[in-house]
C-alpha cells in the first residue's frame, strides 16, 4: 500500500536518511524503530509531505506522493500524529478534532458562502462525527475544554482522535505513548489493536518495545539514517545487529 523507495534526506549536508526502502502492506501495522536521531521522524515527515526527500520515490496506493504538499494528504487518506504535539492550544478539544475533517469542512464552508440549505445539516453531521470520535477516546466530558488545560495524556488522545476522525486509510503515528504512564499506554495499545482489527494500515514510530512487539506485524529498523534490518517481531528481537545498534543499548540504560 505504501512503497518507500530509495529515500534520502540531508540537513545542511548531514545525512538524516540514506537510500531507505521498505513497504507497508495493506491492513498491517508496521513499526519503525531505532535509536534517537536514526531518521524515523524525518521519514514520517517525508511521507506526510512536511518534508520533501532529496532523492527517492514514495508511492501510496500506486500514486506517487513524494512531491505533493501536506494539505493534499487528507484527500489521499493519509493522517498523522506528531512526536511533539501539534494541537491548537486555545481551541477546544472538539474544535481541534474538527480540524481533522478539513476537506469535508472546506466543502461545507464553500457551501455556506453560497448559502446552500444543506450546509447547516452538514455542519451538524461533522460535529456528530467529531463527538463520536471523542467518545471513542473517553473525551466526551472534555469536548468544550480548551486543549491548553488538558493533561499530557489527554492531549495525546486528542491528537489520535483528530488523526482518525477523517477515516484515513493510512495512519502515521510518531511516538504515540512517549511520556504516558502504563495505564495510558495500555489504552493506546488497545486502540491500535482495535484499528488494526478494523483493517487500518498503520506505520508506528515508538521506543516502547513492549508496545511495538505486541502490536506490530512487521518491524523496520533504522540506524544513522540507514535501514539495518526488517522482519517479523521475533526476528528483530533476536537480530544481533539490532541488539548491538539499539535494543542492547536500551536494556543497558533501562
Ligand atoms: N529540521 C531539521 N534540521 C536539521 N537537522 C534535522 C532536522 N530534523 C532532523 N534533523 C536531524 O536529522 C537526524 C534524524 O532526526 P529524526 O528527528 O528523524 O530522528 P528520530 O529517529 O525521529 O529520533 P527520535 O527517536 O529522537 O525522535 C538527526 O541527526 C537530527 O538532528
Ligand atoms: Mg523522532
Amino acid at each position: 500500500m505504501l512503497k518507500i523507495d530509495g529515500i534520502s534526506k540531508h540537513f545542511g549536508g548531514l545525512p538524516a536518511l540514506e537510500e531507505v526502502s521498505f513497504n507497508c502492506r495493506e491492513g498491517m501495522t508496521t513499526a519503525l524503530i531505532g535509536p534517537n536521531g536514526a531518521g524515523k521522524s524525518t521519514l514520517i515527515n517525508c511521507i506526510a509531505g512536511s518534508l520533501f526527500p532529496d532523492a527517492g520515490v514514495i508511492h501510496f496506493q500506486n500514486q506517487r506522493i513524494d512531491g505533493l504538499p501536506p494539505h493534499q494528504r487528507p484527500y489521499l487518506g493519509i493522517s498523522r500524529t506528531f512526536q511533539n504535539l501539534a494541537l491548537f492550544p486555545r481551541l477546544t478539544v472538539l474544535e481541534n478534532v474538527l480540524t481533522g475533517l478539513t476537506p469535508e469542512a472546506e466543502q461545507s464552508f464553500v457551501k455556506s458562502l453560497l448559502r446552500l440549505p444543506a450546509t447547516r445539516h452538514r455542519e451538524r453531521l461533522l460535529r456528530l462525527k467529531a463527538m463520536a470520535m471523542l467518545d471513542n477516546f473517553g473525551l466526551t466530558d472534555k469536548a468544550r475544554w480548551p486543549v491548553s488545560i488538558l493533561s499530557y495524556g489527554d492531549r495525546k488522545r486528542v491528537e489520535m482522535a483528530r488523526a482518525l476522525v477523517s477515516g484515513p486509510r493510512l495512519l502515521l503515528l510518531d511516538e504515540p505513548v512517549a511520556g504516558l504512564n502504563s495505564a495510558e499506554t495500555a489504552r493506546i495499545g488497545a486502540e491500535i489493536r482495535r484499528l488494526h482489527g478494523a483493517g487500518l494500515t498503520i506505520l508506528l514510530v515508538e521506543h516502547d518495545m513492549d508496545l511495538v512487539m505486541s502490536v506490530s506485524d512487521h518491524i523496520v529498523v533504522l540506524d544513522g539514517g540507514r535501514l539495518i534490518a526488517s522482519g517479523a517481531p521475533e526476528e528483530i528481537r533476536t537480530n544481533p545487529r539490532v541488539i548491538e545498534a539499539y535494543l542492547g543499548r536500551m536494556s543497558v540504560t533501562a
